[in-house]
């Protein structure tokens, strides 16, 4: 038996279950589209249940369809939980969420091939609907397992065409028996790329991820009114669209107003009825807002109400501006950040501490357990792009972390 001190994870075989993983809804692009509760994700969902079973796990499904496979310790005690997301954008790329499930997959391939036993049980999770673009808000399953959004809430969620979630866990058979939440965790970590450009400009292996930064998501409807493209005077025209464009850049400037840590982006929109000789009557569209700071994110938030208010008078539109979600900014656990940096500077990373500007569900389950979170780089900072790539020795340096912070946490009493 290899001792835990020297303990590496194999990262061919992680490397070579990442790209496996990435054929599923794989695009000519080189990246992936396995949206939530499609069927891509289904078939994506089934091979890591295949791996976990051949890893000897245990799995449950919770009624949201967020997956767990266990593999037990030597004692019943609260358990060490891993992981991050399958799901996919639309045009997303191969390692966002990917590489923190299947992290947490290769290091318990590692313990068994070494025949280490853990005191605490370790679990490896998949969450359902982290990225939200099928099903808003994002990380909809972790913010029920956290109490924020009801289960009821969350079944009733529905996408774009108006199929409801809970009808999609079913038709894809991803609906499990297990209670969503509501247990005690000893600790939560998840690994994940970066998405920004900070550690690959600075030569940095690991980032130490001290906070999530806070996030709003709404939608704004604008209605004009509906008439014929050539006929309309000019001055008589209730246009939407061109509401939603006085908007889209006043909300632009939002972004810029609060720099340089404010991000602001209109993302979506849907133009009614969409006819290049028809003014638009209604237009819809989605807004992000970011900020690390909760003073700085209310005072956007004011901005957005008030580009909205301004809109409506200016282009003399109705509308409504609907909250979808909102993620306070988090810090993460000070007592695990500690052992992740001892972790990394022991096996001679370069690390630095990093806020993260992406959502992540263990911003929610902070909420509910001690949590953190372990950054590896990501090629120029490209992410929620096809051309999203890492190098395979990040990918490692990132899991070796994450095992021996998992292995310090699971021999706690
Ligand atoms: C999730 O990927 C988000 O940050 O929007
Ligand atoms: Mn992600
Ligand atoms: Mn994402």
């Amino acid at each position: 038996m290899q001792s835990s001190h020297n303990l590496r994870i194999n990262a061919d075989r992680l490397w070579a279950s990442l790209m496996e993983m990435a054929k599923i809804g794989g695009t000519p692009k080189g990246g992936c589209n396995r949206q939530a509760l499609t069927a891509e994700d289904a078939e994506g969902r089934a091979l890591f249940t295949r791996w976990c079973a051949a890893s000897g796990c245990t799995m449950r499904v919770d009624r949201l369809g967020s997956m767990f496979a266990r593999r037990e310790g030597t004692e019943d005690l609260p358990p060490i939980l891993i992981g991050s997301h399958l799901d996919t954008q639309p045009t997303g790329g191969k390692f966002d969420g990917v590489l923190g499930v299947l992290a947490g997959l290769e290091l318990i391939r590692t313990l068994n091939e070494t025949g280490i036993r853990t005191r605490r049980p370790i679990e490896i999770v998949n969450w359902t609907n982290e990225e939200g673009c099928r099903f808003a808000p994002a990380m909809l399953a972790s913010a029920v397992h956290a109490g924020l959004i009801t289960e009821a809430a969350a079944l009733d969620t529905r996408d774009a065409t108006g199929a409801r979630l809970g009808d999609e866990l079913v038709r894809h058979g991803q609906n499990g028996e297990t209670p969503v939440g509501g247990r005690k965790i000893e600790a939560y970590l998840e690994l994940h790329i970066e998405q920004g450009p900070i550690l690959e400009a600075g030569g940095f292996d690991i980032g130490f991820v001290t906070s999530g930064q806070g996030l709003r998501w709404y939608d704004a409807i604008f209605r004009g009114f509906e008439s014929h493209a050539g006929p309309t005077p000019m001055p008589n025209r209730r246009d939407a669209l061109l509401g939603a464009a006085r908007f889209i850049q006043q909300i632009n400037e939002i972004g810029l107003a609060f720099a340089p840590d404010a991000v602001s982006t209109v993302g979506e929109m849907t133009v009614m009825p969409n006819s290049r000789n028809v003014i638009p009557g209604e237009v819809k569209l989605s807004v992000d807002i970011r900020h690390p700071e909760a003073a700085t994110l209310a005072a956007m938030d004011a901005r957005v109400r008030a580009a909205f208010a301004d809109t409506l008078a200016a282009s003399r539109l109705d509308g409504e501006l609907i909250d979808i979600s909102h993620s306070p900014s988090v810090p993460f656990d000070q007592g695990l950040l500690d052992i992740i940096r001892t972790e990394s500077a022991a096996l001679g990373f370069k690390g630095r501490n990093i806020v993260s500007g992406a959502g992540h569900d263990a911003v929610h389950i902070a909420k509910v357990a001690p949590a953190a979170m372990i950054f590896t780089p990501c090629k120029d900072g490209i992410s929620h792009n096809e051309a999203e790539d890492i190098l395979p020795e990040w990918a490692a340096a990132g899991a070796n972390v994450l095992l021996r912070t998992a292995l310090v946490l699971a021999d706690r009493p």
